[in-house]
């Protein structure tokens, strides 16, 4: 198992794993447009409402990817695979990514990048401002994610930063609980898997204070 996780090959297959998502949604982009344009198969490929297939499609997957990003040090740990540290910053910034696409869609697809109403929603719906400030969030920790980043802060600073990433996920999972009308299953579904990864890293550093008390 170690010598699998410290492949390149597994990196990079994980790496094309992470990109289906997105591979899935040009897909059926793809296919929609064949539909719609060409006039080649059925259309309906993105829903009746592609716009809105689409945010929640990569909103999913923000959300998820940075519940992942939370996962790999319990699951490094519990496993005893070191190796899969390595593979953190690649998830991490595959939720960024993801983000990214979020606000690209919302902005430019369902608000065609109209400012003033860009603002109003920004600063008028409240579920638009927590995803704002979730992803604002994201950026320092994607700017900062490279081994030059750790060695110029120093692994504490470093570290003491990257710790804003729970957070962004409190603000994710807020987003989505703000937004849903009735069912709040799934957002109450990602709130528990947080409160689990949070309660682990708590743990971890209750006993590691204990520690360090009785030396
Ligand atoms: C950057 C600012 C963001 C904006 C403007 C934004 C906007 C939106 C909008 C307009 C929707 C659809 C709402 C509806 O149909 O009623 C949505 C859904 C969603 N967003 Fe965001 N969002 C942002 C950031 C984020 C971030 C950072 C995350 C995750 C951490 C996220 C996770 C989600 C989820 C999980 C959904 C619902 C998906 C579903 O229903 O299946 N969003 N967002």
């Amino acid at each position: 198992m170690p010598k699998i996780l410290a492949s390149k090959w597994t990196k990079a297959a994980v790496f094309l794993v992470c990109l289906a998502p997105a591979g899935y949604l040009l897909a059926l982009g793809g296919l929609e447009y064949r539909a719609q344009v060409q006039g080649i198969g059925q259309p309906g490929n993105l829903t009746g409402d592609p716009i809105k297939y689409i945010t929640h499609f990569t909103g999913d997957w923000t959300l998820r990817f940075l519940l992942l990003t939370l996962a790999v040090t319990p699951l490094r740990k519990l496993l005893n695979q070191p190796q899969l540290a390595r593979y953190r910053r690649m998830i991490g910034l595959y939720a960024f990514f993801y983000g990214c696409v979020h606000l690209m869609i919302w902005m430019g697809l369902d608000k065609e990048f109209a400012g003033a109403e860009l603002w109003k929603d920004i600063l008028e719906r409240w579920y638009i401002t927590v995803g704002m400030a979730s992803l604002l969030g994201m950026l320092p920790l994607a700017v900062t994610s490279t081994a030059g980043w750790i060695r110029r802060m120093g692994f504490v600073k470093w570290q003491r930063l990257h710790r804003l990433v729970y957070g962004c996920a409190a603000l994710g999972v807020i987003h989505y609980y703000l937004l849903v009308k009735s069912d709040i299953r799934l957002p109450l579904l990602y709130g528990a898997i947080l409160a689990v990864l949070l309660s682990y890293r708590f743990a971890v550093r209750r006993r590691k204070a204990g520690a360090v008390a009785a030396r």
